[in-house]
């Protein structure tokens, strides 16, 4: 595990966002793991920057990590509406290949499946994580066992308070997700994690270097040969300055 710290979110951005240019370039059908929340946004407009300069993200596919149950694709607060809002609309993707889990489908254990179908066929080359304060991942929350594959979760009330500053108030966050599971998150070939902000320098010492448990998802990134965490400083700021695991 690789563990780079910057002064800047802005120059974290940066650097992620050449090690996604790096993968784009690199692959003729590069297939890239994305992430929503805020933590991801800054790395986003940093690749609309680099398309403006000449990336393109025509040959990408895309597949994200989780979406809300009973939110469509129009309501602002879907993943979905994120992903378009924060790159999709800028960028020249075409979205036939940018995947979402559908938080609407009536049968929500089949669209799981659908998921994974889509996972198998495009295995991912570069996987961009945030992380939760509890350590989630995706929407794996902590908890006694985790799940390997696509599922429906119940989401920690922790979790919802802490994604009720998107909403009006915390009623409005829906009690559950769709989410890929933690071997499918694992199975990407490279793997990013961002982290910026004091309020995730717990979460961020214990993935790197706590015991691997099910109460810290993301400390089973430790097992994964080709993981970088990229952090700024206050995200870092409980680990030591030479941590690399
Ligand atoms: C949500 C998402 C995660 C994200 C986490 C942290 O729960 N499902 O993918 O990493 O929130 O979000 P933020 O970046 O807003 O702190």
């Amino acid at each position: 595990m690789r563990v780079r710290r910057f002064c800047t979110e802005a120059m974290a951005a940066v650097y992620a966002a050449t090690l996604v240019e790096n993968v784009i370039v690199q692959k003729t059908s590069p297939v890239l793991g994305l992430a929503t929340g805020a933590t991801p946004k800054t790395l986003y407009r940093q690749l609309i920057d680099f398309h403006r300069q000449g990336l393109s993200f025509a040959q990408v596919t895309t597949i994200n990590l989780d979406e809300y149950v009973g939110l469509a694709k129009d309501n602002p607060n879907s993943y979905s509406a994120f992903m378009q809002r924060e790159l999709y609309d800028q960028i020249d993707i075409d979205l036939d290949h940018a995947h979402m889990p559908d938080g609407t489908a009536v049968d929500l254990e089949q669209e799981c499946a659908r998921y994974d179908a889509i996972l198998e066929v495009h295995p991912i080359d570069l996987q961009i994580l945030g992380i939760g304060r509890n350590g989630h991942i995706g929407f794996n929350e902590p908890d006694a066992s985790l799940r390997r594959r696509t599922h429906v979760v119940t989401l920690s009330d922790e979790t919802r308070v802490a994604n009720s500053r998107f909403f009006e108030d915390k009623s409005g966050v829906p009690r559950q997700a769709i989410t890929m599971g933690l071997e499918s998150i694992l199975r990407a070939k490279f793997i990013i994690l961002l982290a910026f902000g004091r309020e995730k320098a717990h979460a961020v010492r214990s993935a790197v270097a706590g015991d691997i448990s099910t109460k810290v998802p993301a400390s089973f990134l430790q097992m994964h040969p080709n993981v970088t965490f990229v952090l700024d400083d206050a995200a870092a700021s409980l680990i030591g300055r030479n941590a690399t695991v």
